[in-house]
């Protein structure tokens, strides 16, 4: 099975790619500078292509023959536009015009995720201010997911999404409703564990059309 990964070169995409890897997977990595890119050791299972998100034609020039697409898409914290809305539209867009692939898995905020008092959490003073903007424009594509009649799965990390975090494989997958351990901390490696769980749907698939989580306790 083929996998394709947008944003392959980012702390997401290259954790995911290593894990999709790991489990058997070949893998086409999309990225805007393939250079960038790390090889893997010249594994002869992952082809590495260029393309943007915003332009819908070169990204469709790289998913012709993959079965499930992964977008690790990540905009910068001063991104002005509303990328993540347009980003979702287009690749609701891809995944009309591309028959060929199955189902869409998105890496997305903790921000849509609810609190113990159902309220969202980028609404909530635990929220880090300065992602705030971004996080509203995230629930919004979320919204835009759930509206589609595309076969997509949204994954929501810990609030704490930390690449240096050792990877545990031991974590708690939830829906809707942020996971935290005992001490009130909310908390999942990018590194292995998100990665881990987010290669695991695909083969489980328990989130059709759904969001899910996971995070430490
Ligand atoms: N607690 C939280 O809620 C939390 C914390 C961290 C991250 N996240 C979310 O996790 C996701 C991934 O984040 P990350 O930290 O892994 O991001 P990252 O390291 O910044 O990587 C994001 C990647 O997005 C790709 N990208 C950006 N603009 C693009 C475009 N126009 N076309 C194609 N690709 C583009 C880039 O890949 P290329 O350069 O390879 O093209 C970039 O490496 C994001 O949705 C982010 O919001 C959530």
């Amino acid at each position: 099975m083929k996998i394709g990964i947008i944003g392959a070169s980012g702390k997401s995409g290259i954790a995911l790619t290593k894990e999709a890897l790991k489990q058997g997977y070949q893998v086409i990595a999309i990225t805007r500078n393939p250079v960038q890119m790390p090889n893997f050791n010249n594994d002869n299972r992952l082809t590495i292509k260029k393309a943007d998100l915003t332009n819908k034609s070169s990204i469709k020039a790289t998913v012709s023959n993959i079965d499930i697409l992964i977008s690790a898409y990540g905009p910068t914290i001063d991104n002005p536009q509303n990328l993540h809305q347009q980003v979702a539209k287009n690749l609701i867009t891809i995944m009309h015009e591309c028959q060929n692939i199955k189902r869409l898995l998105i890496v997305g905020g903790a921000g849509s995720l609810l609190n113990d008092k159902n309220q969202l959490l980028v609404e909530t003073s635990i929220f880090p201010e300065a992602w705030k903007k971004q996080a509203r424009q995230q629930v919004k594509a979320l919204e835009t997911y759930h509206n589609s009649d595309i076969n997509w799965t949204y994954f929501s990390p810990s609030l704490y999404y930390d690449p240096e975090l050792p990877t545990l494989a031991k974590f708690k997958i939830g829906n809707n409703h942020l996971i935290v351990n005992k001490e009130g901390r909310s908390e999942l490696s990018y590194g292995g564990d998100a990665a881990i769980a987010i290669i695991s749907e695909i083969k489980e698939q328990k989130f059709i059309k759904k969001r899910f989580t996971a995070g430490y306790i």
